[in-house]
């Protein structure tokens, strides 16, 4: 589905990725975890082809990635969420997600048809006419999800969809996550609730100062002292369960 090979991306003197290579598998639950300023989002941008690679190249389903047209890796079916949504402040919510899917679909009634599953799938069905300044955190970021979903990806980044949720939606969106999968779509989702991507992702590649330090599963990451050092500290407890 998607191999980076030796990519770095250099920003003036600062390389904010670094020799970072990794392949997901059509399927696959990836997770990325990394200290804040490890590289997490400029690795997002460049495999949603918004940043143009300075060493190292990127494929995705078999295709060189066109690098500085992310419009054109939204075509070949690359979805993404962003860490601070900004949805269409005048629309409603279900207008919001039917735009994402008159991308595939060119009817409005079609649009609306996949927009209303996704939101029900989502659990935001019963939000479909409320105004988006509304929503809470939780519900916001549950339309940022729907948005990139309705967009019908294979291939969908999650970029800390988990921050500011209560735990019942950390739950909640945990389950939407996982059953992703069984929908055709395959994640790499960067993530700071530990509990979350550690029981959801199958496998975890940590960065740290724009580097791959481990990768793995997830029980073996968190144990790995290189990790333990740069990011979970010690008291993470996940080995221990
Ligand atoms: N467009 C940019 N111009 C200059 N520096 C950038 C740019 N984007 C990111 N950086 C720098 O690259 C490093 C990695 O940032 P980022 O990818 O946002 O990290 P993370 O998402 O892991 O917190 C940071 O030092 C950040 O300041
Ligand atoms: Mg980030």
């Amino acid at each position: 589905m998607l191999k980076l090979d030796a990519v770095g991306r250099q920003f003036g003197s600062l390389w904010a990725i670094r020799d970072v290579s990794f392949t997901v598998e059509a399927g696959e639950i990836v997770g990325i975890i990394g200290p804040n300023g490890a590289g997490k989002s400029t690795l997002f941008n460049l495999i949603a082809g918004a940043v143009v690679p300075t060493t190292g190249a990127i494929r995705f389903l078999d295709r060189t990635i066109d690098y500085g047209k992310p419009y054109h890796v939204a075509r070949c079916g690359l979805a993404r969420t962003f860490q601070i949504p900004k949805p269409f402040k005048q629309l409603s919510v279900r207008e919001n997600v039917m735009l994402s899917a008159l991308r595939r679909h060119h009817t409005p009634r079609q649009a609306n048809s996949v927009a209303m599953a996704i939101m029900e799938f989502i659990r935001i069905g019963e939000l479909a006419e409320a105004s988006v300044a509304s929503l809470t955190v939780g519900q916001l970021k549950k339309l940022e999800l729907a948005r990139a979903l309705a967009t019908e990806p294979v291939l969908l980044l999650l970029d800390e969809v988990m921050a500011g949720l209560t735990p019942p939606e950390i739950k909640d969106m945990m389950t939407v996550i996982a059953s992703l999968p069984r929908r055709g779509v395959t994640v790499v989702w960067v993530e700071h609730v530990m509990m979350a991507i550690m029981n959801v992702a199958e496998r975890i590649v940590v960065i740290h100062q724009g580097q791959v330090i481990a990768q793995g599963k997830p029980a073996d990451v968190s144990k790995d002292p290189a990790v333990v050092g740069a990011y979970l500290g010690e008291k993470y407890a996940y080995a221990a369960r």
